[in-house]
């Protein structure tokens, strides 16, 4: 039996039905994280220290996506290429910790997605406008790929699509709403995704990731 992490257990979230492997080792946490006020004061609170900034590829085209990240390192890219970085490089003094908040959402999740004990690292939030989307790609630049991916969108509602392991073909489509989370790992754990534009209004995302 599992529960709503900030509530205790209640019957909307024991339900399992609220459970769905939406694709092998992919789990969707319908409402898991709902409400998601205590989230969405937390993302405040960390881009009030490190602000959102819009990195740009190597390639050095411009994401879409605003990002910032929390923990002990923080995902990062520009002309160097994909990495985590131990301090950011705007500031450069060390990326905030992890919100206990959010921290205990995201072992919470892995645990009732099935994935066990998951101590993160690393948070990335990511702040999409509504032209702001994210192409098909995969989170590779972990050295620990034995722990899952738990991902939490707050906000508004998108589409986010699962490809597998080849960015081929027609992906499942999955509609995310705010406090829905999102746990892959195992086989899927370098699975292909993208994620279509918010529908109306500004959607967050938190990635959390074993990074080091
Ligand atoms: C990502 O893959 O980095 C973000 C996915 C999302 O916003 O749902
Ligand atoms: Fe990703």
């Amino acid at each position: 039996m599992w529960s709503n992490f900030l509530q205790g257990p209640i019957s909307l979230r024991s339900d399992p039905l609220s459970v769905i492997e939406v694709a092998p080792e992919v789990v969707l946490l319908h409402g898991f994280a709902a409400p998601t006020d205590a989230l969405d004061a937390a993302v405040e609170v960390v881009s009030a220290a490190a602000p959102f900034r819009q990195l740009k590829t190597p390639g050095g085209r411009p994401m879409s996506a605003f990002m910032t990240s929390c923990g002990a390192c923080g995902w990062y890219s520009d002309a160097r290429g994909y990495r985590y970085e131990p301090a950011d490089p705007s500031t450069g003094k060390p990326w905030p910790a992890i919100p206990a908040v959010f921290a205990a959402l995201a072992r919470a999740a892995a645990d009732a997605a099935g994935f066990g004990v998951f101590e993160p690292d690393t948070c990335l939030i990511n702040r999409y406008v509504p032209s702001a989307q994210m192409g098909a790609h995969r989170d590779a630049d972990e050295r620990d790929f034995s722990q899952p991916i738990v991902s939490v969108t707050l906000g508004t509602a998108a589409t986010f699509l699962w490809y597998g392991l080849e960015r081929r073909g027609s992906p499942l489509r999955i509609r995310l709403f705010p406090g829905d989370v999102l746990v892959w790992g195992g086989a899927a754990r370098k699975g292909y995704h993208a994620v279509q534009k918010p529908e109306g209004g500004t959607r967050y995302n938190l990635t959390f990731r074993k990074a080091l």
